[in-house]
């Protein structure tokens, strides 16, 4: 694939506006690193992320908003939340909330957890994009997975330059660091440090803020089995079927449910977490599930599904 490059220009923010709108990635600057972008509520296009990036899982991504008003749309929003927003947004602050049940956010953006991370960034040229689609971008850091955040645009074409539909190749990322990420459990955790520190959320809120050590392995995928199990038994790799399981299939198979019946990773990545929820709620208490390829997405896919099956607490 072609990278298009964009410059700053009202046509070219308009022109990354229908890229997303399309379906298609775009990377663009935030003043902390760049991100990433992908319509939030486009199952296909979140997965392209994670294709793009090389993920070997599917970590929670952060949504990206223009206002307020988009933000409360999307999530359960508490008067915490107001203060913080007043005080710091736009800018490199990320609040985890509950998500509503009728934002309409890809299951793949909050990796099936019930809350999602959610910001208004301070760049023009994001603040201009997200005006222009109208609509939340999921972003993570525009690097290949394992690889350093980007701060300029040949960070990010050194490793996505053919693996994305487009990139800003005007703005510059003055942070260098990520958002700051806080959530609420119920009281203010700083899960990620950031710029805006403890202490700067500690005198808006007039409360102590706390900070989780470690907190990416407490928020990582592997220790939230909980979030991910399905009340059903999960039996992987079926080459065959078994009476009484329901069959979540990938390929050319008979199945009540088809991740993708072209064998197609991306898409099977997409419809990955709703599909799991959707056969859960079947009648049946066993789930077997087609072998999808380890390579790709697939990977992802695989780990995913591994922890779906692994024995419960
Ligand atoms: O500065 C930033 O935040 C950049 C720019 C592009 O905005 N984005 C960024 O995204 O750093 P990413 O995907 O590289 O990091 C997202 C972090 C991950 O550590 C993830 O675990 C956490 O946010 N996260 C996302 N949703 C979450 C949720 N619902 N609960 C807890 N943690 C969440
Ligand atoms: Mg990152």
């Amino acid at each position: 694939m072609y990278t298009q490059r964009l410059g700053s220009s009202q046509h070219d923010i308009e022109k990354a506006a229908e890229i997303l709108a399309k379906g298609g990635l775009v990377a663009f600057p935030t003043e902390t690193v760049f991100g990433l972008g992908a319509d939030a509520c486009d199952d296909l296009a979140v997965a392209k992320i994670y294709e793009a990036k090389g993920r070997p899982s599917f970590n929670p991504l952060i949504v990206h908003v223009s206002d307020v008003g988009m933000a409360k749309r999307l999530v359960e929003w508490n008067d915490q939340a107001d203060h913080l927003a007043h005080a710091f947004w736009p800018g490199p602050l990320t609040l985890v909330l509950p998500m509503r049940t009728d934002a309409g956010v890809s299951k793949l953006v909050s990796a099936g957890l019930p809350t999602v991370a959610i910001r208004i960034p301070c760049h023009p040229i994001a603040q201009s994009m997200l005006r222009a689609f109208d609509g939340p971008v999921a972003a993570p850091s525009a690097n290949l997975s394992g690889k350093i955040s980007p701060t300029r645009a040949d960070h990010v074409l050194n490793g996505l330059d053919g693996r994305i539909d487009a990139i800003f190749t005007e703005g510059h990322s003055e942070n260098g660091v990520e958002s700051t990420i806080l959530h609420f459990d119920p009281n203010p955790t700083i899960l990620r440090p950031g710029t805006i520190t403890a202490a700067d959320i500690s005198s808006v809120l007039d409360q102590p803020v706390a900070r989780l050590e470690h907190a990416d392995n407490i928020i990582a995928p592997g220790q939230m089995t909980s979030h991910y199990a399905p009340r059903a038994a999960v039996r992987l790799d079926a080459k065959d079927w078994h009476a009484g399981e329901k069959r979540l299939g990938f390929g050319d198979v008979t199945c009540e449910l088809n991740l993708s019946p072209t064998g197609d990773l991306v898409e099977a990545a997409a419809n990955l977490f709703a599909m799991l929820h959707q056969i859960d709620d079947m009648d049946g208490d066993r789930i077997a599930v087609s072998p999808i390829p380890n390579h790709g997405i697939g990977i992802a896919i695989n780990d995913r599904l591994s922890r779906a099956a692994a024995p419960r607490d």
